[in-house]
């Protein structure tokens, strides 16, 4: 679960009229650095759960959180010691990212940070936006000193919050960041939390994993752990007039997708100046875990699919042991006669078997055509539309598959 969540979500998306804004609200709309600064003193979030926002994770399935700790507005949700541009200055007054931490510890599912290099507050910030390089001259900035503060945010929020399992970077494309600080970033962060993984927008050429943003690359990303990142509706902050929400069901074959192309789904919730959830996003995180308690085996610690393509849907697989992979056939388009054909595997069948029906005493029934297997899926009903059918077939050794031209 990817979280966005800062001062931008008290204006919800809205200014001067215009609806269409979100978490860039402050450049987008060209909001003066003072006037968006007034925020700070309305950020009282009562309804802040984090042991709810902990609990719908997992329900979803979700195995890891990353949460925005400063986002391009500069804004810091953690007890920051450098800048009373923080959440200790709000009237809430309190460290948003402890919280957080504390009941990812109690849930047991894992906390990742997002944090912004770029940073449109920062005195020391370069370069300044086009719109306020007259409000705001560069003069006297210094970006080492800016960066000497970040790695002293970096160092607290590394230090002070537990084992953290991703630093997830962001606003790196600015000409002030050259590799050889994003390299040296990397190293910084890694020497805090040896074990930590980094993403690759920490600097050009560096980072643990690939991170496609609002896409799914067509093959994955070859030789690469990779990360899709998604909003749920158009927006990464909160925007109360954006109704534009994916269904449960785009969201749910996503997910299959990604991880049939090798990749990790990284889903978006965009809380309230409250401190809530979307009630839409609410709605699809219940779905994507009645999905996940039924067949989140064919998801979690599995790998891409050996089949270049499938008509009717997606594979991943799992080792199971020196001697057998099972398959996990995400049958997104029923055949119409019941007979599932996947295209040239040669391996031995041990078994196939339906995941998210009943399944028969002995299996479904299984045939070799030449190259392909014929499966009966014809014995079954199907889920229905809220589930697809997942079959399970084990088959002997690693897959052989055979590609057609
Ligand atoms: C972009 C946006 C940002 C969002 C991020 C998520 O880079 O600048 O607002 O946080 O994507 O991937």
């Amino acid at each position: 679960m990817f979280v966005h969540w800062g001062l931008y979500a008290i204006p919800a998306g809205e200014w001067n009229g215009r609806t269409d804004y979100g978490e860039w609200i402050r450049n987008n709309a060209r909001i003066p650095i003072d006037v968006y600064d007034q925020f700070q003193a309305r950020f009282n979030p009562a309804k802040f759960d984090p042991d709810a926002w902990v609990r719908m994770a997992k329900a979803a399935g979700m195995q890891y959180i990353v949460i925005t700790t400063k986002h391009h507005d500069g804004f810091a949700l953690f007890d920051s010691k450098g800048t009373t541009w923080d959440v200790m200055a709000t009237p809430y007054g309190r460290d948003i990212i402890a919280q957080l931490a504390d009941a990812c510890r109690r849930g047991g599912i894992r906390l990742g940070l997002y944090y912004s290099i770029m940073d449109w507050h920062h005195p020391d910030y370069l370069p300044r936006r086009e719109w306020e390089a007259a409000s705001r001259p560069e003069s006297g900035a210094d970006f080492d000193r800016y960066v000497a503060f970040m790695k002293g945010q970096l160092k607290e929020l590394l230090t002070g919050y537990g084992p953290v399992g991703v630093l997830w970077f962001d606003g790196q494309w600015e000409p002030t960041w050259t590799a050889a600080r994003g390299r040296d970033l990397y190293g910084y962060v890694r020497r805090l939390q040896p074990s930590i993984i980094v993403n690759n927008r920490v600097g050009e050429g560096v980072g643990d994993f690939g991170t496609p943003e609002q896409e799914i690359p067509a093959t994955g990303l070859a030789g690469a752990a990779w990360e899709t990142c998604m909003t749920m509706n158009r927006n990464w902050g909160f925007n109360r007039a954006d109704k534009d929400f994916k269904s449960a069901e785009t969201l749910r074959r996503n997910l299959v997708d990604i991880a049939s192309k090798g990749g990790n789904f990284l889903l978006n919730v965009g809380p309230t100046a409250d401190g809530e959830f979307p009630a839409e996003s609410v709605e699809r995180l219940r779905q994507i875990g009645d999905f996940m308690r039924a067949a989140g085996e064919s998801i979690h610690g599995t790998q891409a699919s050996p089949f270049p393509f499938l008509p009717w849907g997606r594979c991943t697989q799992r080792r199971l042991d020196a001697n057998t992979t099972r398959l996990y056939l995400h049958v997104w388009d029923r055949p119409a006669d019941g007979v599932l054909v996947v295209p040239g595997l040669l391996n031995h069948v041990r078994r196939a078997r339906p995941m998210t029906t009943v399944d028969t005493p002995f299996g479904l029934p299984v045939e070799r055509k030449g190259e392909d297997l014929h499966i009966s899926l014809g014995l079954i009903t199907g889920p229905g539309p809220a589930l697809d059918d997942v079959i399970v077939v084990d088959i002997a050794g690693a897959p052989r598959v055979k590609t057609q031209k």
